[in-house]
């Protein structure tokens, strides 16, 4: 499919034109930003990791009745999406107390939440996406309480699957970020989950041994940060031969020389 002119560059997708109207294509790019935007790094093949990881995800939601922006996905890097007004807001899930919230509150890290909690944030780079209240979104009229309440039920259902969906391949769903969009020519409150969910915006440990499988590997400087993502997509059985990702990295098994006794 032949891409149009671009019309959004975030930090790490690129959305383009395409031919079809009311459909745009999204890029996954290797670039990988933290702490709004003071740490940057290319990590190369992560978007196509990214790529086929949310494909994944947005399909299986796709199942149980999550409309979402996928139509299919393009080739490594890029996937016909369909064209929406992006709420600016970012919806946040946890499962397990970490990153912003024990900072933000002094909770210790870990801590297992009773329920899922919900936060929403300003999606605004120049403000570093602050945290908002229900009230605000309405006050300035972000969202409409229906909107709310849709988007609300979604993300717990969300939740609910991919913990579910994780845990039958060892990872804890620690806590993730969607967003969503109101479909351009829908009718209203026709609002359906866009963006990705991929190790970029979930929290992902090992179930066994905690080990961080996402972008809190590049956040941390704990190395090994494809390595992670491929592991994640190994786990969903994505991972094939035939792609451009590299394989896993194991240690080859030292050559035993075997000397002929004459
Ligand atoms: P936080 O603990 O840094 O607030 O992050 C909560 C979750 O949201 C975590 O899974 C990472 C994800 N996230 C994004 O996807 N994009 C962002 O810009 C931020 C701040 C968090």
């Amino acid at each position: 499919m032949k891409k149009g002119k671009k019309l959004y560059e975030g930090k790490a997708k690129i959305i383009y034109a395409s031919p079809e109207k009311n459909f745009v294509i999204q890029h996954f790019k290797d670039d990988a930003t933290a702490f709004n935007n003071q740490k940057k790094s290319i990590i190369e093949g992560k978007g196509i990791l990214n790529n086929r990881i949310s494909e994944h995800i947005l399909n299986s939601l796709n199942q149980i009745g999550i409309k979402n922006h996928l139509v299919k996905r393009l080739n490594m890097r890029e996937q016909l999406v369909k064209q929406l007004e992006i709420i600016p807001i970012e919806f946040i899930v946890r499962n397990i107390a970490t990153g912003s919230l024990t900072k933000r509150l002094g909770i210790e890290d870990g801590t297992v939440l009773d329920e899922p909690l919900i936060e929403y944030c300003l999606k605004d780079d120049s403000l570093g996406d602050p945290i908002v209240s229900p009230e605000h979104i309405l006050v300035f009229k972000w969202m409409s309480k229906s909107e709310i309440k849709i988007v609300k039920k979604n993300i717990l259902r969300i939740n609910d699957f991919l913990q579910g969906m994780f845990r039958g391949i060892n990872i804890k769903l620690v806590d993730f970020k969607v967003e969503f969009g109101r479909t351009i020519s829908g009718a209203k409150d026709d609002i359906i989950l866009a963006d990705e969910i991929s190790p970029d915006t979930c929290r992902l440990w090992d179930s066994l041994t905690d080990k961080k499988l996402d972008k809190d590997r590049f956040r941390k400087d704990l190395g090994n940060i494809i390595e992670g993502y491929q592991e994640v997509a190994r786990r969903l059985d994505i991972l094939h031969e035939q792609s451009n990702i590299r394989p896993i990295k194991f240690s080859k098994p030292t050559a035993v020389k075997i000397k002929k006794n004459k």
